[in-house]
């Protein structure tokens, strides 16, 4: 059984977020996802989600191809979470290509960068929302 785990806060919850999901998902037979405290968020955007996180929690929990969601709180655990939750391979967009290479050197755990979704963000959505 290969076990994926893939992190990030979710805030404003849009397709590119489904389809990171789901392409995790399809890398392996269990999907585990942490999803960003509203202190984390604060400390790397210096704003907190719209979302609160346990909104985040249970919007991500309620979708078909995620199999378990908890809370990180912070960046630099990764590989305590990873090694918590048994997995065998990080995903991560590749906003965050080649920061999280130290992982495989910590765990055994393979990491991989998939392509975002073009054209789309949360911070682009609020934008666009604010001007309307
Ligand atoms: N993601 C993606 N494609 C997008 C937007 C996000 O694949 N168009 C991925 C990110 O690479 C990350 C995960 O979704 O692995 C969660 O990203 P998050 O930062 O929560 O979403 P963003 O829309 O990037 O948020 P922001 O604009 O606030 O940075």
């Amino acid at each position: 059984m290969k076990r994926i785990i893939t992190f990030g806060t979710f805030d404003v919850f849009h397709v590119g977020h489904v389809n990171i999901l789901e392409r995790a998902r399809n890398l392996g037979d269990h999907l585990t996802v942490g999803v960003s405290s509203d202190a984390l968020n604060f400390s790397k955007k210096n704003r907190y989600p719209i979302y609160c996180q346990d909104d985040r929690l249970k919007i991500i929990s309620s979708l078909k191809f995620v199999d378990d969601v908890f809370l990180e709180e912070s960046l630099e655990l990764k590989d305590i979470y990873i090694k918590k939750k048994q997995a065998n391979i990080l995903v991560m967009g590749d906003d965050w290509l080649g920061r999280f290479d130290w992982v495989k050197d910590k765990t055994d755990c393979d990491v991989i960068y998939l392509e975002r979704t073009p054209a789309i963000s949360t911070t682009q959505v609020i934008e666009i929302v604010k001007r309307i």
